[in-house]
């Protein structure tokens, strides 16, 4: 008899903690969209990971409101994956608690995401941040995802996801899968415009970060000023990281290779380059910036979509966590 094939379990995060970037939106959310057809997909909007910084609560309301309306404009169906927000999981929270009793202090002090906000929040170096990839952990575990679509800078994190995932299996029994990044290639890392050696980064709003929702002039504006290097040709090569990032930007959108676009621009300067690569980003964007635009004005069906999104992502999480406390040796009154 032929076994019935498990579809693999995707499952990814962005915090809504701003409007999501140029490179959240190349670098996660864009490749996100492929994935539904083939797998299981659970996309959530790591809501609680915000707080390990501090938030305004009116922007945070704000700011999940405009992440799922881009979720949705960007072609996240809630027909074909589950679209949910983390605190509207209880699960989360309850198994992070379980999961930190099998993380190891030193581990989690070697996390350089930890070092990198410790500096830059030194008046605010919670225990939420030094937690903070247990929490994800727990997010991943939960759905027993076999693939983690993720940026570079989070595969630390992950690696910690399936250490704890292996630890806890080797105590007890086989309780979780452990699971894979699932890296993409172009676009995996859009550079911050001024300073192309950084990935663009939302809580850095200078001009070298764009942002999805971010009018032509302004987009326009922050190409202009993009930084660059003191020679002329717009050709893809070491050492050369804001052209290279800018030709990675302009290829993701008009799916052009590398060569073609150093064809394109062969004998041209570095100023009629950014102002195409700026007029092909806005002019890809306001599709999607109208779209954003129409989601946030139907609260009703936004909140339709959380509610039910939160309804399926419980059902599958509250499983884990049973099986979990099961094993640990919580005491269970349905025995
Ligand atoms: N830490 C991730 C980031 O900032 C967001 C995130 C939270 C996440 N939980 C996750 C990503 C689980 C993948 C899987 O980018």
């Amino acid at each position: 008899m032929e076994q019935e094939i498990r579809r693999k379990t995707v499952l990814s995060g962005i915090q809504p903690s701003g409007v999501l970037t140029l490179g959240n939106y190349l670098g996660a959310l864009k490749n996100w969209v492929g994935l539904q057809e083939q797998y299981d997909c659970y996309y959530m909007l790591a809501d609680l990971h915000t707080i390990t910084v501090r938030q305004v609560p009116a922007e945070l309301r704000q700011n999940v409101l405009k992440t799922i309306s881009l979720y949705l404009a960007a072609g996240l169906d809630p027909d074909k994956c589950v679209l949910f927000l983390q605190s509207m999981v209880p699960a989360h929270s309850q198994l992070a608690w379980l999961l930190n009793c099998y993380t190891m202090v030193g581990e989690l002090s070697r996390m350089t995401q930890f070092k990198d906000k410790s500096a830059k929040h030194e008046d605010n170096i919670n225990a939420g941040l030094f937690t903070y990839p247990v929490l994800m952990a727990a997010d991943i575990l939960l759905y027993q995802a076999d693939l983690v679509p993720v940026g570079k800078d989070q595969l630390q994190h992950l690696e910690i996801a399936r250490d704890i995932a292996t630890r806890f299996n080797n105590a007890y029994s086989p309780t979780f899968v452990v699971p894979q990044a699932l890296t993409f290639p172009a676009g995996a890392k859009i550079m911050s415009l001024s300073a192309p050696t950084k990935k663009m980064s939302k809580s850095e709003d200078g001009d070298g970060t764009v942002f999805v929702l971010d009018p032509k002039d302004v987009i326009i504006r922050k190409f202009k000023r993009a930084v660059t290097d003191s020679q002329s040709d717009i050709r893809f090569a070491e050492g050369k990281d804001g052209i290279n990032n800018l030709i990675s930007i302009y290829s993701c959108f008009t799916g052009k290779t590398v060569p073609e676009i150093e064809a394109e621009f062969e004998g041209k300067g570095y100023g009629e380059f950014k102002i195409a690569v700026a007029e092909t980003v806005a002019d890809g964007l306001t599709p999607l910036q109208n779209r954003v635009s129409e989601f946030m004005k139907d609260r009703e069906y936004i909140n339709r979509i959380l509610t039910d999104g939160a309804e399926k992502a419980s059902y599958t999480a509250r499983k884990t966590l049973s099986k979990t406390m099961r094993k640990i040796g919580f005491y269970d009154t349905s025995k």
